[in-house]
């Protein structure tokens, strides 16, 4: 899981490079490097890398005077964080160096015959291979020499190459993202559309076995031998979009931007396209997604349970392929990215078995939109910190329009939904009103190990999103249950003053939830609970109690994430951790 981008065009190629690259970050970090072809008569390749994060490599990084060059931030796969491990990497003579995101799996038996063959490899990973493959096939002609080497790999890979003594830049894509942004004189390459969107809004997406020569003024790619034509694609973000505007972090700032996303995704035309819900004679349904994707996608099939009558079940993409698949007449997959390899395998095992795939996602051209027969788009815009936010609710935004959009649903449940779901985003803001009490709560919680959160039905996976957000930030320990499941065990985990979080919903289970918060509290825990405004029930022995304004029992859901959001982000905060990028994680896992 790493991030490439490359540069060519009339500007110098280094800063562009960094600011590209640093917009990749949420992809790996834990070192980077930067190769720029000198403009000068000897037109060296110059690098500079380490095991450094790209704002220390920006600071340390002599500056190189060139308009051609590639850059690398990495999440380390094969070969630990060091100097050598780090990209690019370079061949024998320092020709030819090269950027990669994936994974080579025949790399070991590549090694031992170059080795042989008097290469000089001198680091641990799967990529050094391949500049070292160029070295040996070059006879003049780079494109060449690359579709060479792309012939012996194995493995999943986005190649860039950069090469003393062609002046221009030779990518190949198998498995792993890539995008080429256009401008007039310039072209940016980046494994991932925000990193170039401050450059260009103007993309065209390679495809798998594709191959480009790009100079500054033309892109060629060819498949097969033959040159083919992609067409250029224009993505509506815009350059605020990949940028902090005032905010400390992404996190807060995507945080703050859901009652927008909720606007956008509920806009008049989107409930109208009869094309984008599970077909009529779907018996059964199967839900394939990772981490919070998951999350939604266990709410997805709460909603198409009740609303449907469908029986739906929801696996992580990581378990597919690890167990007997009982293939379903239809799949909803559920991805921000398009590009987690574990939803992707997944993917290509239920498309060999003809199963209807229906992909919700948030990066327009990304693998996953590829893959299935229809899409929808959620229009969150893209998000960089690592820790899921508005992703979740334009994911669950999805999902609640595609099961209004079915033929079976009660038309007055329908108009109730339809009618709420407009009120969604005034609701959302009012929320921000409890950010003082909930820093109050994260104080409380910065100084605690461990962390609970509970809820019922519906909002069993907001409790598990609420503990992941909390883990992924703050580090703290924290586990979601469905409330009821506490004394089959995780009471155990209960002494005094251990923070619980309870969503008391006003559904069908707040008579429960009431007696699972008494039984909690006679255990001495710290309860935090989320309640309805209209909720006068709540027992004067919970700790906090931060009231959400009222909306149907279904959409609830979309209110209690938010403050649960906010709650891990402040506690994280005041620990001062690395909040959009938490240590060992990265946005897109693309290795299995
Ligand atoms: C969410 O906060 C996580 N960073 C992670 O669990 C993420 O949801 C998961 O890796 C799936 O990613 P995807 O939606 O891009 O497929």
């Amino acid at each position: 899981m790493c991030g490439i981008v490359g540069y060519i065009g009339n500007q110098q190629a280094e800063p562009i490079l960094m600011d590209c690259l640093a917009r990749l970050e949420y992809r790996g970090y834990d070192s980077s490097g930067v190769a720029v072809r000198e403009n000068d008569k000897s037109n060296d390749i110059k690098i500079y890398k380490d095991a450094v994060r790209v704002s220390v490599l920006q600071k340390q990084s002599p500056h190189f005077n060139g308009s051609t060059g590639i850059a690398h931030t990495r999440w380390a796969t094969h070969g630990p964080p060091s100097l050598l491990n780090a990209h690019p990497h370079l061949d024998c003579t320092g020709r030819f160096a090269v950027v990669h995101n994936g994974v080579i799996t025949n790399y070991q038996e590549l090694k031992r015959q170059l080795i042989k063959e008097g290469h000089n490899i001198v680091s641990e990973t799967d990529t050094e291979v391949i500049p070292h493959l160029i070295e040996k096939f070059y006879k003049g002609n780079l494109e060449e020499a690359v579709k060479l080497t792309a012939a012996l790999l194995i493995g999943s890979y986005a190649i860039i190459v950069l090469c003393k003594d062609e002046p221009k830049l030779v990518v190949a894509k198998m498995g792993s993202p890539l995008v080429i942004g256009i401008k007039d004189c310039e072209k940016f390459i980046a494994s991932d559309t925000p990193a170039i969107i401050n450059y260009t809004n103007k993309v065209v997406y390679l495809e798998d076995g594709d191959f480009g020569v790009i100079t500054e003024d033309r892109v060629v790619i060819t498949r097969n031998g033959e040159e083919i034509h992609r067409e250029e694609k224009k993505v509506n973000w815009c350059k605020e979009d990949a940028q902090k505007t005032g905010y400390d972090h992404f996190m807060i700032k995507e945080i703050h931007e859901q009652p927008k996303v909720i606007r956008d995704m509920i806009l008049e035309d989107a409930l109208s396209d009869s094309k984008l819900t599970i077909g009529e004679d779907v018996q059964s349904l199967k839900i394939i997604a990772c981490g919070t994707s998951y999350n939604a996608g266990l709410i997805g099939e709460y909603i198409i349970e009740e609303l449907l009558g469908i029986p739906t079940t929801v696996v992580f993409g990581s378990e597919f392929n690890h167990r007997r698949a009982i293939f379903p007449n239809e799949a909803i997959v559920i991805t921000q990215s398009g590009e987690t390899a574990d939803v992707l395998s997944a993917m290509k095992t239920m498309q060999n078995a003809g199963v209807k795939m229906l992909a919700i996602t948030n990066v327009p051209g990304s693998t996953a939109s590829r893959l299935s027969d229809r899409t929808i788009y959620t229009r969150a815009g893209p998000e960089i910190s690592v820790a899921a936010t508005k992703s979740f609710i334009a994911q669950l935004i999805s999902l609640y329009q595609l099961v209004l959009l079915h033929p079976d649903v009660d038309n007055n449940i329908r108009e109730q939904l339809v009618t709420e779901l407009k009120d969604l985003p005034t609701k959302v803001e009012k929320l921000f009103d409890l950010e003082p009490q909930i820093i109050e709560c994260a104080k409380y919680i910065a100084q605690c190990k461990d962390a609970f959160y509970v809820g019922r039905g519906i909002n069993f996976p907001i409790a598990l999103e609420g503990a992941l957000k909390l883990k992924e930030v703050s580090y703290i320990h924290a586990e979601g249950y469905a409330a009821g499941e506490l004394k089959h065990g995780p009471f155990a985990l209960l002494n005094k003053g251990v923070p619980v979080i309870a969503i008391v919903a006003q559904d069908g289970n707040h008579e429960s939830m009431l007696i699972s918060i008494k039984e909690i509290k006679t255990r001495d825990a710290y309860v935090i609970a989320l309640a309805d405004e209209e909720d006068d029930s709540i027992d004067s022995s919970i700790d906090v109690v931060l009231r959400i304004p009222h909306t149907h029992a279904l959409l609830s859901p979309v209110l209690h994430i938010i403050p649960l959001q906010l709650l891990a982000y402040y506690t994280a905060k005041l620990m001062s951790c690395s909040i959009d990028f938490p240590r060992n994680l990265a946005k897109s896992v693309t290795v299995e």
